[in-house]
């Protein structure tokens, strides 16, 4: 597996990669079984798989949330080695944000509502350092997760706003044996409200299976214990936003 700690570096590898496609599935780091579903994924519809693992501080509009973001980039590397990766590009922020974050992608509607009305900021930075990875990775295919419903349609919006030459693939949340959405955040759960988060999925399923409106699967959502942040329809599946502790937590069913 080839490590990439710099941009000249990429763009060197990208220039030689020869032919046969390129999957790229960006991250965060701290991976989980999740991301290696994407990996290998990339892996069976491309020649090469890359990935990138990168904790955007653009994307966090909350510095507290950015410092408390668990990070475990060793494990990653050996995770990513027995995975079969190709290549990781581990920039640097500095390098990213070469410009200091003054030239960003703003979506005016969608990325405003929802996550966006919670984390102001937060699709800039996403939609931002998605278009940026892309240009540099030109890969053919890159791969997102469900979990993550609102970014994975941003960022579909992205491509096709800019013309990009990259197809996203839509791949299916991975959850833990008892339903919780497996996310790098669970980490910062403690055992009790570890105990306490798979009642969001149960609740969500739940409330698609008896007919209930939003409003009515928030409440449900409160008698479990989570502060709710929103409950709400979108394209066919239903969001969801909670916080246990100082952890948020977000899922969807279709
Ligand atoms: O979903 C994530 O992990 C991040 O938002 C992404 C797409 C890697 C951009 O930083």
């Amino acid at each position: 597996m080839m490590i990439v700690a710099d941009v000249a570096g990429l763009v060197d590898h990208r220039r030689a990669r020869g032919a046969g496609a390129t999957g790229f599935v960006p991250t965060l780091g701290t991976l989980h079984a999740g991301h290696l579903s994407l990996l290998r994924r990339a892996k069976s519809e491309n020649a090469r798989a890359w990935v990138s693992i990168f904790l955007n501080p653009a994307q966090f509009s909350d510095p507290a949330d950015l410092a408390r973001y668990p990070r475990t980039l060793e494990r990653d590397l050996d995770i990513l080695r027995g995975a079969g990766c190709d290549l990781v590009f581990l920039p640097r922020a500095e390098e990213i944000y070469r410009d200091g974050y003054r030239y960003r992608v703003t979506e005016n509607s969608l990325s405003l509502q929802l996550e966006g009305a919670a984390r102001p900021g937060h699709f800039d930075g996403v939609l931002t350092v998605v278009l940026k990875l892309l240009l540099l990775m030109r890969p053919d295919r890159a791969y997102f997760g469900e979990k993550d419903f609102q970014q994975l349609e941003l960022v579909e919006g992205l491509v096709h706003a800019f013309f990009l030459d990259t197809r996203i693939v839509r791949c299916p949340t991975l959850r833990e044996p008892d339903g919780l959405a497996m996310s790098s955040r669970n980490r910062l759960l403690t055992p009790a409200e570890r105990a306490r988060a798979p009642a969001l999925h149960r609740v969500l399923a739940r409330s698609l299976a008896e007919r209930l409106a939003p409003a009515e699967t928030a409440d449900a959502l409160a008698r479990e214990g989570f502060e709710v942040d929103y409950v709400a329809d979108r394209d066919g599946r239903r969001l969801a936003a909670v916080r246990l502790g100082n952890v948020r937590l977000i899922d969807n069913v279709e």
